[in-house]
């Protein structure tokens, strides 16, 4: 699936992957703002991403672990997610991410 990250710098990075999560997607990619600092166990909120609002269908919702880690950031929003908890699959093909400040 091909994913486009959007730093906060408003630089496009647009990645393929087919497999793992988007979090290790971006880290592997060297993409800014996205440091998966405790690997991908959603205990960090480093891999904060917001999902273009038409995109949110494919992502899916956040966990409850997930939503819980959100809330502690002052940054969230509806359309927050931890992407080392969103799977690549090629249900994703096309999203959007806008990387969290
Ligand atoms: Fe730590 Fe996602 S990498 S919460």
């Amino acid at each position: 699936a091909k994913i486009t990250f959007i730093t906060t710098d408003e630089a496009q990075i647009t990645v393929e992957g087919d497999s793992g999560s988007l979090m290790e997607l971006a880290v592997q990619n060297s993409v800014q703002g996205i440091d998966g600092d405790c690997g991908g166990v959603c205990s960090c909120a480093t891999c904060h991403v917001y999902v273009e609002p038409e995109h949110v269908a494919k992502t899916g919702e956040a966990s409850e672990i997930e939503k819980d880690m959100l809330e502690l950031d002052d940054n969230a929003n509806e359309y927050s997610r931890l992407c080392c908890q969103i799977e690549i699959s090629d249900q994703l093909d096309g999203v959007i991410l806008r990387v969290a400040p």
